[in-house]
């Protein structure tokens, strides 16, 4: 489908693409939703096979965050970009960063970047030398490593999890498999490990599976197995896509729920699916939603009372759109009819309360 259409159909507000002559940077920034505010979302640095490829994903990934930041009841909106790597591991230089940065500032504001795959702080830093709008880093901008608050965030969708089937929000004897211990994964295990739960991990970094093991006694799955581990809860924290119909058949775990962004292939598919094998899934995008809380929260001034205080929140509103779901057809939808009803109300303040109904 051509890029107006994908537009179109998916509530786009704005695409833009640009080329940098002096470094050859070539970015794409899209803004789906600006309706509750400035949009904010991840710089990812990406080698894509096609064009088409690239912006589907961008598209795809800045609707999410429109999701995310309205369901997180943040005045904010969605929007993503991606920079366009020549091949796989072309490595980050600050010129391209600085490009990119520039890139940002012709959206003044309208558009707040942060890390996403590929990037680190320093390039965030690099980025900040060019504009004020971007979050994520360490020296001359804010905000730092959200990982610790997307796993917290994650725990406490967990715990909505446990009290929608009708259980304690507690983990002593429970099995929690997670997919990929990288900066949330890793953060997760400390937390459920620390909570008396039993882990089972898997990671292509054999180093990161030794560090779990170690730390925290977790059992080592290999990476093919670990979607289909005998589990209570699944917590897919690596890449996005990794559930289909195939891994549904195959789930071996009454709960989903991970910090990985576009956890299922086709959400509006996977999601009925899975509601019909009685799997709890916890929309990724829910789950999710500390990182985007802190850096989104920083940037509009919030304490750090007032951060956690969302972060904790994240398991009310979890709970209120798993409760919710029995009136829609999985809850991936129930969590989007919140998400559109938040963006039918208009602009928002702040001040709002934070539940979801
Ligand atoms: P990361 O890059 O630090 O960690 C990902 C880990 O997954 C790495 O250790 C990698 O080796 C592992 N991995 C990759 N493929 C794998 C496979 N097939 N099987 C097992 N392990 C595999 O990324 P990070 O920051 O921890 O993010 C994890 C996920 O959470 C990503 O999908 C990201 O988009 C999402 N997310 C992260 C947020 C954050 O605050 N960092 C916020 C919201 C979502």
């Amino acid at each position: 489908m051509h890029t107006f259409g994908q537009m179109i159909e998916h509530g786009h507000e704005r695409v833009c693409f640009h080329h940098d002559a002096e470094t050859g940077l070539r970015a794409i920034i899209a803004v789906h939703s600006t309706t509750l505010g400035a949009a904010l979302g991840g710089t990812r640095r990406w080698h894509y096979a096609t064009e088409e490829e690239a912006i589907f994903d961008v598209l795809r990934l800045s609707e999410g965050m429109s999701h995310k930041a309205a369901c997180a009841n943040l005045p904010m909106g969605g929007a993503k970009s991606i920079i366009l790597l020549p091949k796989h591991g072309h490595v980050a230089t600050e010129a391209e960063a600085r490009a990119m940065g520039r890139f940002i500032e012709t959206f003044s504001g309208d558009y707040i970047a942060a890390e996403d795959v590929g990037l680190n702080p320093q390039f965030i830093d690099w980025m900040a030398m060019e504009t004020n709008h971007v979050m994520g880093g360490e020296t001359v901008s804010t905000g730092g490593d959200p990982s610790p608050f997307t796993a917290r965030g994650t725990f406490n969708a967990m715990k909505a999890c446990l009290r929608h089937q009708g259980n304690e929000p507690t983990f002593s004897g429970l099995t929690v498999a997670v997919q990929g211990l990288g900066h949330v994964g890793m953060d997760l295990c400390s937390i459920l490990n620390s909570e008396g739960a039993h882990l089972h991990v898997a990671d292509i970094h054999e180093g990161r599976v030794t560090e779990a093991t170690e730390a925290f006694g977790a059992k080592a799955v290999d990476v093919s197995n670990i979607l289909q581990a005998k589990c209570d809860i699944l917590a897919p924290c690596a890449l996005g896509a990794v559930i289909g119909p195939d891994e549904i058949r195959r789930l071996n775990t009454s709960i989903l729920c991970g910090a990985a962004n576009n956890i299922l292939v086709d959400p509006e598919r996977e999601s009925i699916a899975l509601a019909e094998r009685g799997i709890l899934y916890a929309p990724d995008f829910v789950a999710n939603a500390g990182g985007l809380i802190w850096l989104a929260g920083l940037h509009l001034g919030y304490d750090r009372e007032e951060l956690d205080r969302r972060n904790v929140e994240i398991e009310t509103t979890t709970l209120e759109i798993l409760d919710a779901s029995t009136a829609y057809q999985s809850t991936h939808h129930a969590a989007i009819a919140v998400a559109e009803r938040r963006y039918a109300a208009g602009p928002m303040t702040g001040k709002e309360p934070i539940h979801a109904s």
